[in-house]
């Protein structure tokens, strides 16, 4: 990567026009229509007035994020520049967005795309959207806490040794989990014989700014990658960057897609969060970065002999076959415990005031950010030390919990199900009938069924159970209770 030039980093020229902007107390005629904040509202509680008095859209002086000439276009450059990039966009609707420009820029109906299964929702809309054909990868699961990871570089050759008119592959570092792939073996690979390279960061942005971390995308050679900067890059929610590294899709197909997808009205507070962060990162990142990475592995240390837990990082993930992991993520395996995650999860909240990323059935996942504090830690290791003594059953069975991992069979293609006509059933009566909708938990958000997949037993019994668990089942339909099907 080139070195980056760290007197230019310093600039911040989206919050510099920003800030001129306020000070000049302009008088407001255009949107948002609270001018500014001229009227009082609930909101305040929580802000005070700061919040309206600073929320603006794009006026005279902040630039077009749809044609970005001026200060959006400086600061999307310095982004670009920090992280090895050609080019970047900002994003106020998240990754979400990213991923859908991505695929909407480099696909177009019925274009194929190699894809590990474990793929976010959002990649399914692309899908949807664009109406390519996804081959869909069964990535590697490591039994021992029922994660699923990453798809090998060996199955990654054969798929695309066996698609060779595939026209993208789609790649996620870290998965959610924050299991690694060899991403830059598999993208050497897949360029080697033509094929687009898309990256999804949505969890590893901050992989761009430590040398303690995996390869980050851009890095590898990916064509284009999408980093959730507020998940683990210090923006606010929300806002997120694309990063354009390739001589493979044009501008014109990128800006198509960014402007069929991007709001007219972006939110200023979130662009300024990014040109917040970048330099933020820049300056801070690989310091904070370290020293989470040393509260994670301090953590799982402290977790040893605490009954009715064990703590897994890099060690645990590389020893049971991951290429690599992101060490700011700690998974905690509940064993021998008798509680589930997902009471885990309530207990955690309800009782003791802490929120963790995610409980699924048998493990828990926590974040070890720039944000991390060490009374945090130490508070958590508290609770679940005194959840130890609660619930610590030595001679616990658990009940089988066990889904199989097989990738549900593809009938159609997912935009083809989606505009299918439609019928609604029973889920008990929906085996053997082909999905119109996606069925997922949030977290993490990967799809149980996407539309063009046929429902077996299998998957309506684990949508059953994850409905007698009581967490959210989504679905078009509220709950999945009733399926949305297509219409035979
Ligand atoms: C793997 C993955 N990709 C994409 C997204 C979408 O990111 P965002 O929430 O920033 O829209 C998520 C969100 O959780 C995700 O887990």
């Amino acid at each position: 990567m080139k070195k980056i030039d760290l007197n230019e980093q310093k600039k911040t020229p989206y919050i510099d026009a920003y800030l001129k902007y306020i000070n000049e107390h302009n008088s407001c005629f255009d949107v948002p229509g609270h001018h500014q904040g001229n009227i009082k509202t609930d909101f305040d509680k929580i802000f005070g007035h700061v919040v309206y008095k600073n929320d603006i859209n794009c006026p005279r002086g902040l630039d077009n994020i749809l044609h970005p000439s001026g200060c959006i276009k400086e600061a999307q450059d310095l982004f670009a520049k920090a992280c090895g990039a050609d080019s970047c966009r900002f994003l106020i609707n998240g990754s979400t967005s990213g991923v859908l420009i991505m695929l909407l820029s480099s696909l177009k109906a019925h274009d194929k795309i190699i894809l590990p299964r474990n793929v976010h929702k959002s990649v399914i809309n692309g899908l949807i959207l664009s109406g390519a054909v996804p081959v869909f990868l069964m990535p590697e699961i490591d039994y021992g806490t029922e994660i699923v990871n990453q798809v090998s570089y060996k199955s990654w050759k054969k798929a695309i040794d066996a698609n060779p008119d595939a026209k993208a592959i789609f790649i996620i570092n870290p998965t959610y989990f924050g299991a690694v792939c060899d991403l830059k073996k598999i993208t050497e690979y897949a360029h080697s014989k033509g094929m687009i390279v898309l990256c999804d960061e949505a969890h590893g942005s901050h992989f761009y700014f430590s040398s303690h971390l995996p390869l980050s995308g851009i890095s590898a050679g990916c064509d284009m990658c999408t980093l959730s900067m507020h998940k683990t890059g210090g923006s606010l929610t929300q806002s997120s960057v694309l990063l354009i590294k390739t001589d493979k899709v044009s501008n014109y197909e990128i800006n198509k897609a960014y402007n069929l997808i991007t709001t007219t009205s972006p939110s200023s507070i979130l662009l300024g969060s990014l040109d917040a962060a970048r330099k933020y990162m820049v300056f801070n990142g690989s310091k904070a970065l370290f020293k989470s990475i040393n509260l994670a592995r301090q953590f799982i240390k402290d977790m040893e002999g605490v009954e009715g837990f064990k703590a897994h990082g890099k060690e645990y993930f590389v020893k049971n076959g991951c290429y690599n992991y992101d060490e700011t993520k700690v998974i905690v395996e509940l064993d021998n415990l008798s509680i589930t995650g997902f009471e885990l999860y309530r207990i955690l909240k309800d009782e003791y005031n802490i929120q963790v990323e995610l409980c699924e059935t048998y493990v828990m996942l926590l974040l070890f950010t720039v944000g991390t504090k060490k009374k945090d830690v130490d508070k958590l290791l508290e609770a679940l030390k005194d959840i130890s003594n609660r619930f610590y059953k030595k001679d616990m069975v658990y009940p089988d919990h066990r889904f199989g991992q097989n990738i549900p069979e593809q009938i159609m293609r997912p935009r083809e199900a989606f505009h299918g006509e439609l019928e609604v059933v029973k889920l008990e009566d929906a085996v053997g009938r082909v999905s119109k909708e996606i069925i997922m938990i949030y977290p993490p958000g990967i799809p149980i069924i996407i539309p063009g997949e046929k429902f077996s037993q299998r998957i309506v019994d684990q949508i059953k159970y994850y409905q007698s668990t009581n967490v959210t089942v989504m679905s078009d339909n509220n709950g999945a209770e009733y399926v949305c099907v297509v219409k035979e």
